[in-house]
C-alpha cells in the first residue's frame, strides 16, 4: 500500500509515521506537511533515511501540488490528520481553522476522489481523525458515543465538525470509502508546549507559573498518543468502511487533579520538597466557552477489534515526563523557534 498521511510532521502524526514505516517495510509512507508552527521534522529524525519514507513540504490548500502528490506516489489510501489543532489559537484566528480545517480537508477529499475516479479499489481509504470535541461539552453524567449529535462550541471543533461532515457527505454522495475517528485528549513525547500538559512540565523546569483556567474543575479524558496510533492502524486496516469510532482513554481527569499529579510527580523526578511545583499554580481568566467535561465511550472499537489502551495513565504520565526531562533540547529548540530550520538544513540539497 502507498499511504498518505497529511499532518505526519505534528505531535499525533509523527506517531503514526513512525509506528507505519517501522511495521511495513513494504509500504510506501508519504509525509505531507506544511511545516507550520506545529510541524517539527526533527521529531522524525529516526526515521527519515528508511527506504519507505518519503516527504513532502506542501499544504492541502494547493489543489495542484495534491494532485501531483496523489500521481505521483499512486496513493492507496489517506491518513488526514493535518489541521490546526489548538481551541486558543482559534478563538483569536477562527479563519485559519476554516482554511485548514474544512477547505484543506474538501481539497483532499478531491483529490482523492478525482485519483481513484475510474479505478477504485478495495484497498482505497479516505480516514479523517478527528476530535471528541465535535460533540460538544457534557454535563456531570454520560459519556460521548458514535451515535452523540454535534454539538461543537469553539472555532476549532466547529471546523473539524465541518470536516466530518464533508468526509461523511463524501461516501453518501460520491461512494468514497471512508473511515472517521473522534478520539479525546492525547499526551506524550514530541507533543508542542502550548498544550496543557507539555506547557506545565515546561513551565514547571523553567519555574514559571501554572496557568490554570477558571476554576480548574474541567474535565478531560485523556490517552497516551502511541496507543491513539495503534488504533489508528487497525482501522486502517480492519475498520468497518462508512464508519465512525470514537477512541478515549478510559481515563477522565479534572484537570486541577491532573495538574497536582503533574506537580507531584515533577517534585519527586526534579528532587524537589513535595509541594514545590504546586506553588506554581496560578488561576487565571476562564478559556472562552470553555467545554466543561469531555469523556469517551471507547466499547465499540473495543468489541468489535479488541483495542484497548495498552499503558495505565500513571505509566503514560511518568514514561512522558521522562521524555521531556530527557529532551530540554527539544523543548529549548520548540521554544526558541529554532526547529523550524530543521527542514532546510536536511533537506534542502536533497
Ligand atoms: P498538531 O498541531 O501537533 O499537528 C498538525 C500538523 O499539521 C503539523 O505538522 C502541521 O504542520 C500540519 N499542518 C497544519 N496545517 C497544514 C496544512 N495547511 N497543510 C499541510 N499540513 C498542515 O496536531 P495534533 O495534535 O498532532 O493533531 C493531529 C490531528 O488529530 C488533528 O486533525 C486534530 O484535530 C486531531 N486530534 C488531536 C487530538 C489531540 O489531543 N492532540 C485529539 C483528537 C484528535
Ligand atoms: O479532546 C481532544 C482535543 O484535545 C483535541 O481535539 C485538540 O486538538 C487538543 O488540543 C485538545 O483540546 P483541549 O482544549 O482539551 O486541550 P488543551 O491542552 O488546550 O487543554 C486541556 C484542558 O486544560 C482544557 O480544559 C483547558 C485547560 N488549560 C489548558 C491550557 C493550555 C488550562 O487550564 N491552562 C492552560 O494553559
Amino acid at each position: 500500500m502507498n499511504i498518505l498521511i497529511t499532518g505526519g510532521a505534528g505531535f499525533i502524526g509523527n506517531h503514526v509515521v513512525r509506528l507505519l514505516v517501522n511495521k511495513y517495510p513494504n509500504y510506501k509512507i508519504i509525509n505531507l506537511d506544511a511545516l507550520t508552527y506545529a510541524g517539527n521534522l526533527e521529531n522524525l529524525a529516526d526515521v527519515q533515511n528508511a527506504p519507505n519514507y518519503f516527504f513532502e513540504k506542501a499544504t492541502i490548500l494547493d489543489i495542484e501540488s495534491l494532485d501531483k502528490i496523489f500521481n505521483k506516489y499512486e496513493i492507496d489510501a489517506v491518513l488526514h490528520l493535518a489541521a490546526e489543532s489548538h481551541v486558543d489559537r482559534s478563538i483569536v484566528s477562527p479563519l485559519d481553522f476554516v482554511y485548514t480545517n474544512i477547505v484543506g480537508t474538501v481539497n483532499l477529499l478531491n483529490a482523492a476522489k478525482k485519483y481513484w475516479a475510474n479505478n477504485l479499489a478495495q484497498k482505497n481509504l479516505f480516514y479523517h481523525i478527528s476530535t471528541d470535541e465535535v460533540y460538544g461539552s457534557l454535563g456531570e453524567e454520560g459519556l460521548f458515543t458514535e451515535t452523540t449529535s454535534y454539538a461543537p462550541n469553539s472555532p476549532y471543533s466547529a471546523s473539524k465538525a465541518s470536516s466530518d461532515h464533508f468526509v461523511r457527505a463524501y461516501a453518501e454522495t460520491y461512494k468514497m470509502p471512508i473511515v472517521i475517528s473522534n478520539c479525546s485528549n492525547n499526551y506524550g513525547p514530541f507533543q508542542f508546549p502550548e498544550k496543557l500538559i507539555p506547557l506545565f512540565i515546561n513551565n514547571i523546569i523553567s519555574k514559571k507559573p501554572l496557568p490554570v483556567y477558571g476554576d480548574g474543575k474541567y474535565t478531560r479524558d485523556w490517552l497516551y498518543v502511541k496507543d491513539h496510533a495503534f488504533a489508528i492502524d487497525l482501522l486502517l486496516h480492519k475498520g468497518t468502511i462508512g464508519s465512525t469510532y470514537n477512541i478515549g482513554g478510559f481515563n477522565e481527569w479534572q484537570n486541577i487533579d491532573l495538574i497536582k499529579l503533574l506537580c507531584k510527580l515533577m517534585d519527586e523526578k526534579l528532587g524537589n520538597k513535595q509541594g514545590t511545583s504546586e506553588q506554581l499554580i496560578t488561576y487565571v481568566k476562564d478559556r472562552k466557552g470553555h467545554d466543561k467535561r469531555y469523556a469517551i465511550d471507547a466499547s465499540k472499537i473495543k468489541s468489535e477489534l479488541g483495542w484497548i489502551p495498552s499503558l495505565t495513565f500513571e505509566e503514560g504520565l511518568s514514561e512522558t515526563i521522562d521524555w521531556y526531562l530527557n529532551n530540554k533540547e527539544w523543548l529549548e529548540k520548540v521554544t526558541s523557534g529554532a526547529y523550524q530550520h530543521y527542514y532546510e538544513k536536511m533537506y534542502a540539497n536533497r
